[in-house]
């Protein structure tokens, strides 16, 4: 499509509650922020399952067509990329019926609810040779993107630990209803999948690919209430403490749960090498805590990475105009956009569906491993790409 001399490229979000509108916005906001682009984001269609309700989303957001089915935004010759941010059990048959009609995609994560399921999404991709990217928007964090370049320049020295916690305390209330979230058949996981992932994909872009996890796992709460009455049993884990090994050598532990009062998107990191060591926190973005052991100084300092040589630098504001969590999704888009118009390409800086399945089996052996009470090996159960 053209607009006098702007190529546009037509969005369809599946979705448009919850991280949805984390993407509406991106799609409203990246041209402002980031031009040229290869092409105009253009928001062509929102797909839900009620008719009302998607055909109000469409009028909020400016979307040409409202779909209460997914399928009619897919065959809807007007997108090219398909957003999907619906729940996981419809990241998978939404994303392959996108790549075979030859939409790009960004899935939200974890990519699906198995690695399995995973692993038949990055082959689909691969096969219909689209653009494909895992929506694992804290890569796109300036402060996290700073702490991947101290490492790659080995300011850290040899990584000997990766210490990663992500805790939040929006299940603690008993009282806190019953949803998709709580139901293995249609999340795949609990808090696994829900918040281990996001670390896990930032320990392989920081560190490099795990090896072998061990760890425990616990239901709190077995049974919630149901928005529509009566209670639903809850199926999968609410919390799981675990330790991973890296195939440099590096040794680390993973925290997730959603039981921790006071804590409320508290995705942290801790890195430690030879040369110094590194902290980050999701609740305070912007910083970045550093301690470089021969630079003089006793102790971490913080650093604000807001400065026009820090990563996404000058983007934005001027230094100390400070970022958000939406920002990231501006950033992820940003980055889509350029490998969809040929610029660049997802990885390495961005997930692919590749990455989403690399994390999609470590999250399977994390499960595993608290299930049966053992350590499990991750490299045995990587199988390799296979587009038909
Ligand atoms: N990247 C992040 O930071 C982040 C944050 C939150 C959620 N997520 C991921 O995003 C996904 C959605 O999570 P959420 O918190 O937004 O969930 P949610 O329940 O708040 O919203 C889900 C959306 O999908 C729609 N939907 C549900 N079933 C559908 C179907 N069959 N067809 C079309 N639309 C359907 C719902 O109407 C709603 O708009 C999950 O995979 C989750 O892991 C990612």
């Amino acid at each position: 499509m053209t607009d006098g001399s702007v190529r546009q490229v037509g969005i369809g979000v599946l979705g448009y509650e919850g991280v949805a509108k984390a993407h509406l916005l991106a799609i409203q906001r990246v041209s402002t922020i980031f031009w040229p682009l290869p092409a105009r984001p253009l928001l062509v269609a929102v797909a839900g399952r009620s008719a009302d309700r998607v055909e109000r989303a469409a009028q909020r957001y400016g979307a040409q067509a409202a779909y209460p089915d997914w399928r009619g935004l897919i065959d809807d010759r007007r997108v090219q990329v398909l957003i999907n941010a619906g729940p996981n059990d419809v990241h998978a048959e939404a994303s392959v019926a996108g790549a075979a009609r030859g939409l790009h995609v960004l899935c939200e994560k974890p990519l699906a609810r198995t690695s399995t399921e995973a692993a038949q999404m990055r082959d689909a991709a691969a096969t219909a040779r689209i653009v494909h990217m895992t929506g694992y928007n804290y890569r796109f964090v300036p402060a996290v993107r700073l702490a991947r370049q101290l490492i790659r320049e080995g300011r850290l020295g040899r990584i000997y630990h990766f210490r990663t916690r992500y805790c939040d305390d929006s299940m603690v209330d008993p009282s806190a209803p019953y949803s998709w979230r709580h139901d293995k058949a249609r999340a795949g996981s609990g808090v696994i999948g829900d918040l281990a992932a996001h670390a896990l994909d930032l320990a392989r872009f920081l560190v490099g690919e795990v090896s072998a996890v061990s760890a425990t796992a616990r239901i709190f709460i077995d049974r919630r209430p149901r928005r529509d009455g009566g209670e639903g049993a809850v199926d999968v884990e609410d919390a799981i403490e675990a330790v991973l090994e890296f195939t440099t050598g590096a040794v680390g532990t993973l925290e997730a749960s959603s039981f921790c009062p006071g804590r409320k998107n508290f995705l942290s990191f801790e890195v430690n090498g030879s040369g110094g060591s590194l902290a980050f926190n999701l609740e305070r973005l912007n910083e970045l805590e550093l301690f470089v052991r021969d630079d003089g100084a006793n102790g971490f300092r913080t650093v604000l990475v807001t400065e026009a040589h820090h990563p996404y630098g000058g983007t934005w504001w001027p230094p100390g105009h400070i970022l958000g969590w939406e920002h990231t999704f501006v950033h992820q888009l940003h980055h889509f956009l350029l490998a969809v118009g040929g610029q660049s390409t997802v990885e390495p800086d961005g997930a692919s569906f590749e990455d989403g399945y690399r994390c999609a089996v470590v999250c399977d052996a994390l499960d595993r491993a608290a299930r049966e009470g053992r350590r499990v090996p991750v490299e045995g159960l990587v199988t390799p790409m296979k587009p038909g």
